[in-house]
Formats: C-alpha cells, sequence, structure tokens
C-alpha cells in the first residue's frame, strides 16, 4: 500500500478504512485463469468479498459469480452478472433464497441434499422453469487442504455413498431439474501446487463415480479450487507455476474433456485478498511490565471475527507503520487489540510491529478475502469502515455497508 494514498483516503474517509487496489484484483485474476487448463470456467467466490466494485472487476476479468445467499445473489446483480452468470450453492438454502434467484434467473443450482433438490424442484414447478443442478458430492477420500469440508464428516454436500446407492438414481431426479454435473468443493487454503492438483484428480474420480452409479453424463464438473493466498500477514503466496501443465494432463486424460464437458473452479481468496489492506489508527497504548498493549479503533469486529473457523491471524500477522517512517527504530513486541469490551478482541498476541505512538496511522496487509464481511459486525455497534477501492494510486469509488436498526413494526399498546 502506498503510504501517501493511505494517509490521503484515511483524511478524506476516516480510519478504520478497507482499501482495495483494483488493479491487482486484475493482476491476481490474469494469474489465476493462466494457471488453470485452458477453457474452463472460474466462479468467484462472494463469500470472500461481497463489494460490488471488486466484483465488478472480476466480472470484467472473465469470471462467473458464486453465491450462497440472498444478499451475495444482489451484490452479483449490483456487481453486473447476470442470471446465466451465476452459480447459487450452499447448505440450507430457503425458499425466498430459491425463489430470488429463480427471478434474477439464475439457472444453475448446486444442491447438496435430497431436501434441497425437492425445494428446487417445487421453486422451478412454481416458476414454470427448469434449471441445472450440481449435486454437491462430499467425497470419501481425505482432502488436502488446511480446512476441509469434504472428504471428512461435514454439513456439505451428499455424502458419497448415499449417491453410490441403487436408489439413489430415482431419488436425485425431481420435476424441473437437469442433472448438470458434480460440485466438490474439498477445502480452503490448499497448500500448493501437488495438493491442488490431488484434489482435482479426486474431484473428477469422484463425478465420474457418481455419474456412473446415477447413470447421466455431467456437463459441468466444477472441482472446487482452495487456492492459497497469505492472511493478514505479507509472507509470500505459494506460487501456482507449473499447476496448469498438470491440471490440463489430470483433465485430458478424464472421460469428460473427451466428451467436451466444462471443468469449472471456485475461488475467493487467491482473487482478492491481496488487493485488500485494513487501514487504521492506533488510539493508545498500554505497558505493564511484560505486556504492551496497543489499542486500535478496529478490531475483531471489522478482521478476524471468524476466529472460531481458524481464518484470523494466530501469531502471523503484518502490520505497517503507514504514517511515518520508523525503518530505524527498534520493533514492538505487543498485543494487538480492538475497542470492544471484551479481552477476545486482539487481533494478534506478542505479534512484534513496527515502533508506534498514538495517532499513527497503520495498515495490514493481505485482507482482501474474509475481511469485513466475516466479522463480528454488530458487535458493539461500531459503524462499519468505509471501503475504497483504488487503482494507479488514485480513488475510484468508496462505499459503505448499511448498519444498524430500522424499525420495521410498532404495534401501539392497547
Ligand atoms: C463451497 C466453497 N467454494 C468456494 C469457497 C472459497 O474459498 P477461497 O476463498 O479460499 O477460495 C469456499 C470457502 O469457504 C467454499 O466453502
Amino acid at each position: 500500500m502506498n503510504a501517501g494514498l493511505a494517509r490521503t483516503l484515511a483524511l478524506r474517509h476516516g480510519t478504520p478504512l478497507y482499501a482495495y487496489d483494483l488493479g491487482e484484483v486484475t493482476n491476481r485474476a490474469a494469474e489465476l485463469f493462466s494457471a488453470l487448463p485452458e477453457g474452463s470456467s472460474v466462479c468467484y467466490s462472494f463469500k470472500a468479498n461481497p463489494l460490488p466494485a471488486v466484483a465488478r472487476r472480476l466480472r470484467e476479468c472473465g469470471a462467473r459469480a458464486e453465491v450462497t445467499s440472498a444478499g451475495e445473489l444482489g451484490a452479483a446483480l449490483s456487481a453486473g452478472f447476470t442470471g446465466e452468470q451465476i452459480l447459487f450453492g450452499g447448505p440450507g438454502k430457503t425458499e425466498a433464497e430459491l425463489e430470488a434467484a429463480l427471478t434474477a434467473g439464475v439457472r444453475l443450482f448446486s444442491s447438496e441434499s435430497l431436501r434441497d433438490l425437492a425445494c428446487l424442484s417445487a421453486a422451478c414447478l412454481r416458476h414454470s422453469c427448469e434449471a441445472a443442478v450440481l449435486l454437491r458430492v462430499n467425497p470419501e477420500d481425505a482432502p488436502d487442504a488446511r480446512l476441509a469440508m469434504s472428504g471428512v464428516e461435514s454439513q456439505f454436500g451428499f455424502a458419497e455413498p448415499l449417491l453410490l446407492a441403487p436408489e439413489a438414481r430415482g431419488l436425485v431426479r425431481q420435476p424441473g431439474l437437469q442433472l448438470a454435473g458434480v460440485h466438490v468443493y474439498f477445502g480452503t487454503q490448499v497448500a500448493g501446487v501437488e495438493a491442488l492438483v490431488t484434489n482435482t484428480r479426486r474431484a473428477l474420480e469422484c463425478a465420474q463415480r457418481v455419474e456412473e452409479a446415477l447413470g447421466f453424463q455431467s456437463r459441468i464438473v466444477n472441482a472446487g479450487g482452495g487456492f492459497p493466498w497469505p492472511y493478514a500477514n505479507d509472507l509470500a503466496p505459494a506460487p501456482l507455476d507449473g499447476l496448469r501443465e498438470k491440471l490440463d494432463e489430470v483433465w485430458q486424460a478424464s472421460a469428460f474433456a473427451r466428451r467436451g464437458a466444462e471443468l469449472w473452479f471456485e475461488s475467493g481468496r487467491r482473487l482478492c485478498a491481496g488487493s485488500g489492506w485494513l487501514i487504521a489508527r492506533v488510539l493508545d497504548i498500554k505497558a505493564f511490565p511484560g505486556r504492551t498493549f496497543v489499542i486500535l479503533d478496529t478490531g475483531i469486529h471489522h478482521l478476524g471475527g471468524m476466529a472460531g473457523l481458524g481464518r484470523v491471524p494466530r501469531g502471523a500477522l503484518t502490520v505497517v507503520n503507514l504514517g511515518r517512517d520508523v525503518t530505524a527504530e527498534p520493533m514492538m513486541m505487543v498485543d494487538l487489540v480492538g475497542p470492544l469490551c471484551t479481552p477476545l478482541d486482539a487481533l494478534g498476541r506478542g505479534v512484534r510491529i513496527p515502533q508506534v505512538q498514538p495517532g499513527d496511522l497503520v495498515g495490514i496487509p493481505n485482507v482482501g478475502a474474509y475481511g469485513l464481511t466475516a466479522s463480528l459486525l454488530g458487535f458493539l455497534s461500531h459503524a462499519p469502515p468505509v471501503e475504497v477501492t483504488h487503482e494507479g494510486g488514485r480513488e475510484a469509488e468508496a462505499w459503505r455497508m448499511n448498519h444498524g436498526h430500522a424499525l420495521l413494526a410498532a404495534k401501539s399498546s392497547p
């Protein structure tokens, strides 16, 4: 992050502030697309960052959209995605979400259970339309991912044995639905090229087992992804060198490629994490004999609220002093905490940061994914930070999430 631009944005919009570099989004998209077999599709996972300005850039770069709620659907539409470019997935879809998706022209869903299929079928009949379905499968193979969602017991997808059972053939065929393929998502933060290739091969093998058992031919195999990127630190990202050739080999050897099916992937963090910085101000410093607390105007309500999911920085946290040059001064060992009234509000404990004093502007890199909307935004009712996009050193757009309570009904007393 250019320190001058950070200071300008902080002056203009106040702190805390999220700043996303759209040029970086473009670069990351180009890198990922060129690391995948030619002709494959990438769905941008809105859960990583639903800010329409970031998603719009990814649409312009050629991504599809992968959404899992009415809110993400709205963000995708506002980013300019059409219904045909959107894949709607996620466990526990509601009738209202399916209605909203069909009304928006979405015709491709990832279905996670027989009940999910039945609800989609009923919604399609109400809309007098047909929808294509990817069956999300939880394969029996153990995944190679740091945050595993398949290959272990989880709430995601059909357990593979359920789909391989003889009675499944009839059960998955429901009115208004056309079986279009298989979706496997092994997990996120997959370590590197070898693991990504292994997972993709396993996803294709699983898709083959499933389609043979159910007696249909996939036209799409969504092999997931899990493409890694550092979170809230400046460690080097795992390179994707050689991935295209290895994936291509796996894909070309599959029956799917021979029959002209499409290979899809999903990615959130790899596409947008590197674009984002959280810029904050040091409010206070409290020094004890053995411990120093640096209190920021941001905390787990803006970053790292998903501690329980292992997505928060634990130790490996990078902080940069954006306000002044402190390179000649010694580093500090501190607990970096926020303004919430809970001792849990810590971005990092015992972390080494550059010298700071109250009033300094600081920045945390690589938080363009799973930042604001993955946090405890409502807790203690601080306003959401402004989110700014910029490119070539200039501000592009400034956004702020809606926040606070709106009175919906008030019954007068008898
Ligand atoms: C089904 C599914 N697809 C895509 C993603 C995006 O993962 P990432 O941002 O690591 O690419 C996730 C993350 O949890 C997911 O659960």
